[in-house]
């Protein structure tokens, strides 16, 4: 079985469907990695992978995170790294308390009080993604506005330690990130907003307020590379752009925003006529497997007629992403204001290490 090599390129590449091409060429679809484990990349292998019930969520190592205790007690006690029995329960909790709001309404109403009525060079990322990501996302918790940005200060410092280049030379500011992230997380859970009050009447306040934590990485800095990335492919592709879910879904899958997410097996799986153990961590590769010219005809083509196949940039099965719904809705608002002000996004179109999502260049909206 090949070796994964593909993140070894530091230039990067100008787009995800370069990025993979040589692996699908050559029928590479699952490769060990040199740090243990699999990396998968074929969509058909990712899906049945995601929806077997034994790859299941990867706690996080108690030695690898010895400098950074504070950010390990959030990470394991987030939904995404739990398993079995105590997966299942924090994860319905969680989607009961999302089924308790409105999130089209709720997304329209915020979006069309932050979006700025005229903009003059404003940065895409920071200027005009975050602040839906984050006063979205401050609605349905129950944060105020002055919360919602020490969150998204939190979520940044906490980035130094969880990259894929992590620098631990900032772990006094990241831990102190994860601590005040935690008490962001009380706070609102004491203002009642119908999420907060249906988590915590699931799993109580103690709980909630973890399981609330641990989200904001998503809510905040994935949402928001998630928008912003989007919105510079709604640029190059203005034609074919309509504010529906067909073509945010088309923008997503191009845009992969979070390029992998780990699995670990908890039973013997057999895939592809490989036997893997348990204890096997996985590599899911959704980026890759969103480019697999096997499920997506001309993958590097924006194609929002595309129908059949469901792309993979949220995960699938026991442990897909309950933020799908927030994020698609907030990106059909924004596609709305890029057509209905005939906004230019300008910068730099150029190549950039995509798997590395948050590198994106600095790119401007003016409308
Ligand atoms: C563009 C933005 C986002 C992307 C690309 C994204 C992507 C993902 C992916 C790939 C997974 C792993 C799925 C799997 O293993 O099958 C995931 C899990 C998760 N996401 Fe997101 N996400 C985004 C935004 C959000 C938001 C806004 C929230 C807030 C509610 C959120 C909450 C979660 C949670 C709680 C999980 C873990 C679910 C579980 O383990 O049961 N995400 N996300």
């Amino acid at each position: 079985m090949k070796t994964f090599t593909t993140f070894d390129r530091p230039a990067g590449w100008v787009s995800l469907s370069h990025a993979f091409q040589d692996d699908f060429a050559a029928g590479d679809r699952v490769q060990q990695t040199p740090w243990g484990g699999l990396a998968i990349l074929g969509y058909a292998e990712l899906l049945a992978l995601a929806r077997d019930p034994h790859a299941d969520g990867m706690a996080p190592s108690v030695e690898a995170m010895a400098e950074t205790p504070q950010i390990f007690e959030l990470l394991v006690r987030s939904v995404f790294t739990k398993s079995g029995a105590a997966h299942r329960v924090d994860r319905a909790a969680l989607i009961a308390a999302m089924n308790a709001v409105e999130i089209p309404a709720l997304v329209r109403r915020v979006v069309a009080e932050i979006v700025p009525a005229r903009a003059e060079g404003l940065a895409l990322k920071s200027g005009f993604a975050a602040p839906a990501a984050r006063n979205v996302w401050a609605e349905i918790i129950g944060y105020d506005a002055d919360a919602a940005l020490r969150l998204e200060q939190a979520v940044h410092d906490m980035g130094h330690v969880l990259s894929p280049a992590p620098d631990l030379s900032k772990a006094a500011v990241a831990e102190a990130a994860a601590a005040e992230t935690r008490t962001l997380s009380r706070e609102a859970l004491s203002r009642g907003s119908p999420f907060s009050a249906a988590l915590a009447g699931g799993v109580g306040e103690e709980a909630a307020a973890d399981l609330i934590a641990g989200m904001a990485f998503d809510a905040i800095e994935a949402s928001t590379i998630g928008l912003a990335a989007s919105l510079r492919l709604a640029a190059q592709n203005r034609s074919r752009i309509t504010p529906t879910l067909p073509c945010a879904n088309e923008c997503l899958r191009m845009a992969s925003p979070a390029p992998m997410t780990m699995r670990l097996t908890t039973g013997h799986i057999r895939l592809d006529e490989i036997d893997i153990e348990p204890g096997t961590p996985l590599f899911m590769l959704w980026a890759a497997g969103n480019h697999d010219p096997l499920a997506f005809a001309e993958p590097g083509v924006f194609n929002p007629d595309r129908a059949g196949t469901r792309p993979l940039m949220f995960g699938m099965g026991q442990h897909a992403c309950l933020g799908h719904a927030i994020v698609r809705a907030v990106l059909q608002e924004l596609l709305a204001v890029f057509l209905d002000r005939e906004a230019r996004i300008e910068g730099d179109t150029g190549g950039w290490n995509i798997l590395l999502p948050g590198d994106m260049p600095a790119m401007t909206i003016s409308y």
